[in-house]
């Protein structure tokens, strides 16, 4: 292949679903139903789904065969053996837990190691993880290096953590309020950024000076991995599982969420060292989840997961995912479009805020810009921004960082033809951005406001 510029998509498709194809004016009456939030649409009125990576990948015939031989047996299912060592293969820690999704890990995590008073530190958190920190009463604080919160500043690893703004917080509140520290990998909510093993390393020193846990928020841990093959001096010529495994190897623990680089439509685990800590995890899974050996998931789910781990570290897959990301990022910005740079791993983030410096914040430029690609284009994607981020659990309201759209590109799922079809709804929505108005909140709950809100004309 190396002899060609294409790359192709390293599949072939063996059975398809059919994309309904709507027209401009049924998707305007359909948007204000929807109150402008995309999450309220039904996915058949939508053509290109780009609102998530997370389960929305297609499976393999490998995993799709897999499923038939998962074992639904309550208790000591060899489904869950064969997951159980898919996992350990590639993060050898002691005690592996399934969860049915990845905020499922999270809830019964935090809810052992949190509570009010105690304090986790991430990259940067996202939003399931930080709620589930926040439901505790515990503080989120996200610790990302100054390069990764601009969006145009290139860098080959904008998700690392900020190690000295690790070193002061620690000071600042002393090791005993913090249970953990979390690096997110890729650093989603930062833009889909890779950490680098190098920083992995020196977030370990920190933790080591200091005693405390290191768990990775794993979710994409592959395409970090192959970042880092790309990007890190001396790792090229390295197998991307043995990148995987120097990654484990630095961390005590996980939380994961298998529909992403789990290439499974659903499920999850915890994992972690510590004896005392998953003991009390277990209880806690037996009563929200389910029995340790299938923890909220068929017996055939823990096979379409152990196949998927088998397929998401070859590097031909590899190669393919993170290139077709890059295809529709470099469009993007041959056609002027602000986006967050280098292209991440799993999305395209278009930088809403330079796009639209007419909209203020707080009158949500991305979300006014994922309604309008969904307007012209029949695209949904997802706004990472003000509205996501800009409430404050005292019920203030403050612009997020930066305000972005989410392109997310489920695996194995869209062609090439696809994102060219993207780029051309992109772009002329791009062109005429100045049209665009902002919008006003009209109905909102406390918590993970993004999922239901309802928005009206600003
Ligand atoms: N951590 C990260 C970094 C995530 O991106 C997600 C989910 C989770 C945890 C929670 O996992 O959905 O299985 O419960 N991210 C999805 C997204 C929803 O669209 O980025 P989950």
């Amino acid at each position: 292949m190396d002899d060609f510029r294409t790359i192709i998509e390293p599949f072939r498709i063996k059975s398809v679903e059919p994309i309904r194809l709507t027209t401009k004016k049924e998707r305007a009456a359909t948007l204000e139903r929807a109150a402008f939030n995309l999450f309220a649409l039904h996915s058949d009125e939508v053509m290109i789904d780009l609102l998530t990576d997370s389960g929305t990948g297609a499976m393999s015939a490998a995993q799709w065969a897999a499923m038939q031989r998962g074992d639904e047996s309550y208790a000591g299912s060899p489904s869950f053996f064969r997951f159980e060592a898919a996992v350990r293969d590639l993060f050898p820690f002691k005690h592996i837990i399934p969860t049915h999704q990845g905020r499922a890990a999270e809830k019964i995590l935090f809810s052992v190691i949190g509570g009010p008073d105690k304090v986790i530190p991430n990259n940067t958190h996202f939003d399931t993880t930080r709620a589930n920190v926040e439901f505790t009463g515990a503080r989120a604080v996200d610790l990302v290096i100054a390069e990764g919160k601009q969006p145009s500043l290139i860098h080959p690893f904008k998700g690392n953590m900020d190690i000295a703004a690790l070193e002061r917080l620690i000071a600042e509140v002393g090791p005993a309020r913090i249970p953990a520290v979390f690096v997110t990998v890729t650093n989603n909510s930062g833009g889909g950024q890779p950490v680098s093993l190098e920083n992995l390393r020196a977030v370990r020193a920190v933790c080591d000076r200091h005693g405390l846990p290191l768990f990775l928020d794993a979710c994409r841990f592959a395409e970090n991995a192959w970042f880092i093959r790309e990007r890190e001096p001396g790792q090229r010529h390295r197998d991307v599982r043995d990148i995987v495994r120097d990654m484990a190897s630095l961390a005590n623990g996980m939380t994961m969420s298998a529909k992403k680089d789990g290439l499974a439509n659903i499920g999850g685990w915890l994992a972690l060292d510590d004896e005392a800590w998953a003991e009390r995890c277990r209880n806690l899974l037996i009563l929200t989840e389910g029995f340790p050996t299938y923890g909220g998931l068929a017996g055939r789910d823990l096979e379409a997961i152990a196949q998927g781990l088998e397929e998401v570290v070859h590097h031909d897959y590899l190669r393919y995912r993170i290139r077709s990301t890059e295809y529709l990022g470099d469009a993007l910005l041959a056609a002027g479009v602000p986006i967050v740079v280098p292209t991440g791993g799993h999305a395209v983030y278009i930088d809403a805020r330079t796009l639209l410096p007419h909209i203020p914040p707080l009158q949500y430029p991305g979300q006014a810009l994922a309604a309008a690609l969904y307007l012209e284009g029949g695209i949904r994607s997802c706004e990472i921004g003000t509205v996501m981020f800009g409430l404050a659990p005292d019920g203030t309201e403050h612009p997020a960082a930066m305000d972005l759209v989410r392109l997310a590109i489920p695996r194995r799922t869209y062609t090439q033809s696809h994102m060219d079809y993207v780029i051309e709804v992109v772009r002329k929505v791009a062109k005429q951005a100045s049209e665009l108005r902002g919008l006003r909140i009209v109905e909102q709950p406390r918590q993970l406001r993004h999922f239901s809100a309802k928005f009206g004309r600003a």
